[in-house]
């Protein structure tokens, strides 16, 4: 069993975090609001009050958080952040879903420290989580992925070496440029038919049963649907990943413009007030 850090109690941090305590792993968590942790110390893990305090004996220190910042935060922030703590020979694995050019940077954090580094984020929301069915995409050194492994399966089905670091965070992206853009296109087409006068249901049937329909696009729009709206993986954090899409191509020189579109489609559902529901909320714009 190993001493794991995690960080960030959001909706999937500390569903990980009890994933890992039901497997017996000694695990020590932060927050950055506090009153979150509570939970989690009742399921018997350590809070600590700080993530440098909450590293100094971890062999694992895992960050779910929102975003760049928030990771910056936690890993390099002068006073608190954790990599000034890790212990030698500690693994960092960044989970979150960040910039590629975010994960890069905090790769050469940890190598200029001697710290192993892996960014691990995941496809999954709340309920993958909870059931251990993450998908991990890793980006860093085979053999720091080979020792992660074990840990990473105790909260996913399947993990995917990408390549070097960075590159789990771009195939994240990708992953989440494709759905973002399925989901938004059927609560539009949901709208189109409706503004036709076609019957819903029929064309939810119709739709569904051809071969274009992707597993998640039919999910998707039986949710809206059913006005199924109850957050999962919230719009607003949708348009923060498309948002990161965009600041990658730019980086690179790449082109963009579904995920452009797609942006604003999500941006336009959080000006309405819809930023904290599941994504499939986004269909609301077209009632
Ligand atoms: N939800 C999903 O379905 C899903 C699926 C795959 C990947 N992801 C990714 O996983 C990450 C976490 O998602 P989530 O759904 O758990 O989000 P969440 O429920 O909104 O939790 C966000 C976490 O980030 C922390 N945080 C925000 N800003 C911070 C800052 N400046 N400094 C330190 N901590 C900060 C929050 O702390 P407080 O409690 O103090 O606000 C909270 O612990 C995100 O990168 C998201 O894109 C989400």
């Amino acid at each position: 069993m190993a001493r794991i850090t995690v960080f960030g109690m959001g909706a999937m941090g500390s569903r990980m975090a009890i994933t890992l305590l039901k497997a017996g792993h000694e695990v020590t968590v932060w927050n950055r609001s506090k009153d979150k942790t509570a939970p989690l110390v009742e399921a018997g893990a350590k809070a600590a009050d700080t993530p440098r305090a909450a590293v100094k004996e971890a062999e694992f220190a895992i960050c779910m958080v929102r975003d760049d910042n928030a990771s910056q935060h936690v890993w390099l922030d002068t006073q608190i952040g954790a990599l000034a703590n890790l212990p030698e020979g500690a693994v960092a694995i960044e989970s979150s879903t960040v910039t590629v050019a975010w994960a890069r940077k905090l790769a050469e954090h940890c190598s200029t420290k001697g710290i192993a580094f892996l960014d691990a984020p995941v496809v999954g929301s709340r309920l993958q989580a909870e059931a251990s069915q993450l998908i991990y995409f890793v980006g860093g050194d085979t053999e720091i992925v080979a020792k992660a492994e074990p840990i990473l399966k105790t909260m996913g089905g399947a993990v995917h070496h990408a390549g070097s670091a960075g590159s789990g965070a771009a195939v994240k992206l990708a992953v989440n440029e494709l759905f973002g853009v399925q989901v938004a296109t059927m609560g539009e087409l949901l709208g189109l038919m409706r503004h036709c006068g076609i019957d819903e249901t029929k064309v939810i049937e119709l739709v569904s049963s051809t071969p274009v329909c992707s597993p998640a696009a039919k999910a998707a729009v039986s949710a809206m649907q059913a006005r199924n709206f109850a957050p999962m993986f919230p719009v607003e954090l949708v348009e923060k990943d498309f948002s990161y899409v965009i600041e990658v191509a730019k980086e690179h020189g790449a082109q963009v413009p579904m995920a452009e579109a797609a942006r604003r489609v999500f941006a336009e559902a959080i000006s309405l007030g819809y930023g904290s529901d599941n994504i499939t909320g986004v269909s609301q714009i077209y009632l």
